[in-house]
């Protein structure tokens, strides 16, 4: 892929500037990098802490997908950085749908945003925040004080780039099927818990459909309940 880095200093949030940017016609591939966000967005309407030192990079796509398959571009996206920041030397896991994690603490987190026309996804906008040399929150962690081969953040924004495309490259090649086989044994713990009325449930993870729903079976019930990624979380 041939992609076109836009950087700012600062800038209130990489994917609100994407927006910005497909609405002046911005082409898929374009990738904006800030040093600082003043709003940076997480899943759930969460805030995102953005201070210097941290990778702040949104990459615009043209997805040939239907709307209803949105959720694959975050599988692939994590799936393919995951894999690429390993060939570093570092030991990246998944946390279903969207995080990345090494050693069971945050190293960063995808936020995919959609434009929708006819049922098809006209644009997204991959929003892509990993800790590099900022200070983290608890239970968070950066990859700058992990031994890998990264000597900078220019070196991080290359694999993390790689990640995407082989991300992307893989399903449109080989679909999402083998990718997902990955993606599970990737993830960082396949069980699951959950607090209904005090009492603590234990589930465990058996599979991911390609729209990124969560199919879970839980302890002493014979069938399997599925989730959906924006109303359900793996509670570790
Ligand atoms: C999450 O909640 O785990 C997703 C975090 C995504 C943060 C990134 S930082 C770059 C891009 N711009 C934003 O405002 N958010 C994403």
């Amino acid at each position: 892929m041939n992609f076109q880095i836009i950087r700012y200093e600062e800038i209130d949030s990489t994917n609100s500037e994407a927006w910005r940017l497909i609405d002046r016609h911005a082409s898929a591939n374009t990738v904006i990098i800030a040093k600082r966000q003043t709003k940076g967005r997480g899943q759930r309407g969460n805030s995102w802490q953005s201070d210097l030192g941290g990778l702040f990079m949104s990459v615009i796509l043209q997805p040939n997908l239907a709307a209803s398959q949105a959720n694959q571009i975050t599988l692939w996206t994590a799936w393919g950085i995951a894999k690429a920041l390993n060939e570093t030397g570092a030991n990246v896991k998944l946390k279903w749908l969207n995080d990345l994690l090494i050693d069971r603490r945050k190293l960063g987190g995808i936020l995919t945003e959609t434009r929708i026309e006819a049922d098809k996804i006209r644009y997204a906008v991959v929003g892509i925040g990993i800790n590099w040399t900022n200070e983290v929150p608890d239970g968070a962690i950066a990859l700058g004080e992990l031994p890998t081969t990264l000597s900078s953040m220019d070196e991080l924004i290359e694999v993390v780039l790689l990640g995407v495309e082989m991300g992307q490259t893989q399903s449109d090649r080989k679909g999402m099927t083998s990718l997902l086989a990955e993606y599970l044994e990737m993830l960082s713990d396949k069980n699951v818990r959950k607090t209904i009325n005090g009492r603590e449930l234990q589930g465990q993870i058996i599979d991911i459909r390609p729209t990124g729903e969560l199919v879970v079976r839980w302890e002493g019930n014979s069938s399997d309940a599925i989730y959906q990624p924006q109303t359900f979380s793996v509670g570790y």
